[in-house]
């Protein structure tokens, strides 16, 4: 029942803020033809991502997670003029796919798409020297721990990481609960607590996601 009243309100509120978008209703109508799993984030989130984003005034930034492209989207279209997105994606089936929708939606040469274990690109990207003022953790959970060590190496101070499924309709919570899903989200939270290079929050969310939140939170300097 309460699902369904977050989907409707989700429904009204992307009613009256949401435009038409025939490019982003694209690639969310592919994804789904491709078989690719639903789990890109709700148009809602997507224009959150966005706006986040533009008000940071982000030039380079990190997705880890690509699936289909559509957080791509949002995000590289919150990218100024000269602004570049590196995404990373492990599986081949759904970066083909994302290729596609990011090349229908215009968004193509702001994107650098790159397939593999994202444990095994990050690395790659330290040695290119590449620096980021906005990450967006959203793969797997298992390794969201390192995950966000591996962004806040790569961010520059005072970048935004930004986390998403960090709640999971309250298994994190839950001591009978040891999916691998939940015990990596809850090893990330006992990195960040230790963390004081990351000055962050989290929002549990609902709508028509179901239950669950993002970390948010901010790059500082290392002190000695
Ligand atoms: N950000 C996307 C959704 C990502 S879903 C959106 O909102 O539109 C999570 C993605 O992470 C899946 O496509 C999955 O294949 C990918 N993934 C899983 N393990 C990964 C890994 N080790 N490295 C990189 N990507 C991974
Ligand atoms: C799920 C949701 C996500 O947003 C994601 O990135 C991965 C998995 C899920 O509901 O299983
Ligand atoms: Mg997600």
């Amino acid at each position: 029942m309460a699902d369904e009243d977050w989907s409707a309100v989700d429904a009204y509120i992307g009613g009256k803020l949401l435009h038409d978008d025939p490019t982003l209703a694209a690639a969310l109508a592919e994804n789904r033809a491709a078989g690719l799993p639903g789990i890109d984030v709700s148009p809602l989130q997507g224009k959150f991502l966005h706006v986040l984003a533009r008000a940071i005034g982000a030039r380079r930034i990190l997705e880890i997670g690509t699936l289909g492209g559509y957080s791509t989207i949002w995000l590289a279209r919150a990218l100024p003029q000269g602004g570049r997105i590196v995404t990373l994606e492990f599986a081949p089936a759904h970066a083909e796919v994302a290729r596609k929708n990011l090349e229908a939606a215009g968004v193509a040469e702001k994107v650098d798409l790159r397939v593999g274990a994202a444990l095994d690109l990050l690395p790659v990207l330290q040695t290119e020297g590449q620096s980021f003022d906005f990450v967006f953790i959203d793969a797997d959970k298992e390794n969201n721990a390192p995950y966000l060590e591996w962004a806040l190496k790569l961010a520059r101070v005072g970048a935004t990481v930004i986390v998403d499924n960090v709640v999971r309709k309250g298994a994190i919570v839950d001591p009978a609960n040891e999916r691998s899903d939940v015990q990596g989200t809850r090893r990330f939270f006992d990195v960040a607590a230790g963390q004081k290079r990351w000055v962050a929050t989290a929002l549990q969310t609902v709508g028509a996601k179901g239950w669950d939140g993002f970390a948010i939170g901010i790059v500082e300097e290392t002190t000695p």
